[in-house]
């Protein structure tokens, strides 16, 4: 069932929104060449309980930490640890999501460690353009499936490939809602959007194959070809104006 909300919740979300959005920006400035995956999401933890949320991600479904840092080939889903040095020259994609007055919000983004290959730049910039353009489909009497072929096609036509396996969904209470938001789809097909639809729209990309795996923590999706993967994610609400993106930098 998908859950809507009215005006005055899309407001009250927008607070975790922000806070999610700011819980990002710390992940970003505290990736260096050198420090470990651990230390990155301590200091993702910390910022969102000085704001008196709560992390989303932190034993959801039995995840241990409060972000998702995925580096290189590793799609989604990577478990912040003191072993794994983020090095120059990585592309790190870090999902994370803050829980606040009984709300939840949700983004991700690829972020660079110093200078990086002209591939991956490419890999970083398409993916983002990607997401902009999912947004940019999500208007009223639209459906999902335009929001999935926006995204399609832009990654297609850059010669990248869309993972299949984990869409997009919808957030609000449950930080994970109906409707599933593929980043592949039909236009004009699948459910059709309408204003108070609240939803987490997160293409993730590969350099190769769209094929992924599973390592054996039960967590982790690699890319099934080692190439390299990115993920950006914003929280945005369907609206009479148009979508608007909740989780806004
Ligand atoms: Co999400």
């Amino acid at each position: 069932m998908i859950v809507l909300k009215t005006a005055k919740e899309i407001q009250t979300m927008r607070d975790a929104c922000r806070i999610s959005a700011a819980a990002l920006r710390v992940a970003k400035e505290a990736l260096k060449p050198g420090v470990t995956t651990a230390h990155v999401d301590n200091e993702v933890r910390k910022f969102i309980l000085s704001q008196g949320a709560t992390p989303s991600f932190l034993n959801y479904g039995g995840f241990p930490k409060s972000a998702c840092i995925s580096i290189n080939d590793q799609v989604i889903h990577g478990i912040p640890d003191d072993q794994t040095v983020v090095r120059e020259g990585d592309i790190v994609s870090v999902d994370v999501g803050a829980y606040y007055k009984g709300f939840h919000g949700d983004n991700a983004a690829t972020f660079p460690v110093g200078a990086v290959s002209p591939a991956a730049q490419k890999l970083m910039d398409v993916t983002r353009e990607c997401l902009r353009r999912g947004i940019a489909a999500a208007v009223k009497g639209n459906r999902l499936g335009d929001i999935g072929f926006a995204v399609q096609s832009y990654a297609e036509a850059n010669g990248f490939s869309v993972v299949r396996d984990f869409v997009g969904h919808g957030v609000g209470h449950e930080l994970h809602e109906a409707p599933e938001v593929p980043n592949y789809g039909k236009a004009g097909h699948g459910v059709r959007l309408v204003p108070g639809m609240t939803i987490a729209i997160e293409p993730m990309i590969n350099e190769g194959v769209f094929e992924v795996e599973v390592l054996d923590n039960d967590w982790t999706v690699v890319t099934a070809d080692g190439k390299l993967s990115a993920h950006f994610e914003n929280t945005i609400a369907i609206t009479d104006d148009g979508p608007v993106i909740l989780t806004a930098e």
